[in-house]
């Protein structure tokens, strides 16, 4: 089989894609598969007509990866592709369309006010402000309603904090979502689909930035950051997140692969946050060890959804 990796893009996580993208090559390669890389860019299109791919692994995240522009010219070109069509996608990426679909399915989204940058200008910063936290309570968390990596997230602990997290967060969209911060274990919980369509959580990775707060640089820049794959979490609650991550999958209409990132608080309730349509897939990214934990090997699942995605 011949698989394009697509990765890079221009979206604010480039270099993160460019990360994943090389180690899914890399993870592809070693299991005989004819891979070739190639940057999400204006060539695509001649690429995909002259090399022919049997099948695309799209690793882009953020704009037009995440948000199903790419998935969309693929389906336009008839080419197969891994992960989730482009709609779903689009609604996955939303935060604020995401958390509205999930809480109907039942599960729990803290208190949240999404807010674009023009109604917080027109309305007056300092009303907004107030009845921002009036509504969500402090500490709170602001972060670009679309958008991954963690950037433009701050986490807000004093009313004083939150005029700048919001100016922040509109430098990379024009919505910001203002989200209650629940106290609690951090976790990600990547759901991969079997070769029957099922989809199957893989176990929970908690996450323990040493600064607190899992930023950008965090998430990248190995040591800064301690994962327990599993998750340190009572069965019950163990439980609970993966039923979480499946519900979250299923009500958005996702498909192959995906990764729900929760709190799960004192109580093992977990709480939603937000799903990743391409999760991060670098060497310190999340589902790879949840992979790992799951005693499965990165080859044997990213060349079965190659494998499901050619058939
Ligand atoms: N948006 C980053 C890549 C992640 O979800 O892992
Ligand atoms: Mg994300």
């Amino acid at each position: 089989l011949r698989v394009l990796v697509l990765a890079g893009g221009l979206s604010h996580e480039r270099d993160v894609s460019l990360r994943s993208g090389r180690r899914v090559a890399e993870v592809l390669r070693d299991e005989g598969l004819d891979v070739q890389l190639a940057d999400a860019d204006a060539q695509l299109l001649d690429l995909v007509d002259t090399w022919r791919p049997d099948v695309v692994f799209p690793v882009l995240h953020g704009v037009a990866g995440e948000d199903g522009g790419v998935r969309a010219v693929l389906e336009l070109v008839g080419v197969p592709y891994v992960g989730s069509a482009p709609a779903a996608s689009r609604l996955a990426f939303d935060k604020p369309s995401a958390r509205a679909v999930v809480a109907r399915a039942g599960l729990d989204v803290p208190e949240a006010v999404a807010l674009t940058h023009t109604t917080f200008r027109e309305l007056g910063a300092q009303r907004v402000l107030g009845a921002l936290v009036a509504r969500v309570g402090v500490p709170l968390v602001v972060k670009p309603a679309s958008g991954g990596s963690s950037l433009g997230m701050s986490v807000v602990r004093s009313v004083d904090a939150l005029p700048a997290a919001m100016v922040h967060a509109y430098s990379y969209g024009d919505t910001a979502l203002v989200e209650r911060h629940v106290e609690g274990t951090e976790v990600a919980v990547s759901v991969v689909e079997g070769p029957d369509g099922e989809p199957l959580a893989l176990p929970a990775v908690e996450i323990v930035p040493d600064g607190g707060v899992y930023d950008y640089q965090a998430r990248y820049t190995a040591g800064t950051t301690e994962f327990f794959a599993p998750a340190r979490l009572d069965a019950a609650a163990a439980e609970a997140a993966a039923q979480a991550a499946l519900t979250a999958h299923r009500a958005l209409g996702l498909r192959d692969v995906s990764r729900s990132d929760l709190i799960v608080d004192a109580d093992g309730r977990p709480w939603f946050l937000e799903v990743n349509v391409a999760p991060g897939m670098t060497e310190t990214s999340l589902l790879p060890q949840a992979v790992a934990a799951a005693q499965r090997s990165l080859g044997e699942v990213y060349a079965a959804l190659v494998a499901r995605a050619a058939a």
